[in-house]
């Protein structure tokens, strides 16, 4: 008969067993995976804060890159109604534009960025980044975000980029040099989201007017869903 000892024995050994099963189960979470489980966490909790959320990182980042090069922003926004709560968002500045090489990490990739290290605190730091929501507009749309880039006396360079959220790595096709009419440095987005376009003290009309007051050097373009354009 086995005494409470062996008990103690058998279920040491059982526990020990059932260690190394997790064991087997940990793993480093995926920022990606993390952020695309809890979106709320990103700011992206309801359709039409998603909306404003997007064009906020992509302003914000234009805003940013324009100072930093002493560039005059003259910045353009557009937002298509493509219908069943989907848009297509256009937004473009004029600049210094994005090196090659790093336009796919910029975009493709989660916590990529280059003002969390910065010791002055800028625009950019508030979001978690631009590629959040090229990752939202990939997983809500299940389309490819274009970007086109150009550095003044460069080639412009244009790809479509997807977020492969198991390896938080961006997916780059289409990638290509053209010659981009009129342009002479600046960065242009386009991407797909889930969203709600609503009027009122959270939309975007109101954060581009008032983005526009609280910085008078920088025009921004604003084209909203009916097609009215607006000049702030
Ligand atoms: N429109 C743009 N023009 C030039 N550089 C940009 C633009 N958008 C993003 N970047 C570059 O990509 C980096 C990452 O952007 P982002 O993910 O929004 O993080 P953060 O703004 O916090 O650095 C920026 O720091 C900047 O160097
Ligand atoms: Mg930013």
């Amino acid at each position: 008969m086995p005494s409470a000892k062996d008990d103690t024995i058998t279920s040491t050994a059982a526990k020990k067993s059932i260690a190394e099963d997790l064991a087997k189960k940990q793993r480093e979470i995926s920022v990606t995976e993390f952020f695309e489980k809890n979106k709320h966490i990103l700011g992206f909790d309801s359709r039409a804060k998603s909306l404003l959320m997007g064009i906020k990182e992509a302003v914000d980042n234009s805003l940013d890159a324009c100072e930093e090069a002493n560039i005059l922003p003259d910045i353009y926004v557009r937002i298509d109604d493509l219908g069943e709560d989907e848009y297509r968002i256009i937004e473009e500045d004029n600049g210094p534009g994005i090196v090659h090489k790093m336009i796919p990490n910029v975009f493709g990739r989660l916590l990529f960025g280059s003002r969390f290290h910065a010791l002055r605190q800028s625009r950019g730091q508030q979001g978690i980044g631009i590629s959040a929501t090229i990752m939202y507009g990939n997983i809500t749309t299940g389309k490819a975000a274009h970007v086109k880039s150009m550095i003044e006396g460069d080639v412009a360079r244009q790809m479509d980029i997807v977020i492969d959220t198991k390896t938080n790595r961006p997916v780059v096709s289409n990638d290509t040099a053209f010659i981009w009419e009129g342009k002479e440095h600046g960065t242009y987005i386009e991407y797909y989201i889930a969203g709600k376009y609503m009027n009122g003290k959270q939309s975007v009309y109101e954060y581009l007017k008032n983005t526009a007051i609280v910085n008078p050097h920088a025009r921004i373009t604003f084209v909203d869903p009916k097609g009215n354009t607006f000049v702030f």
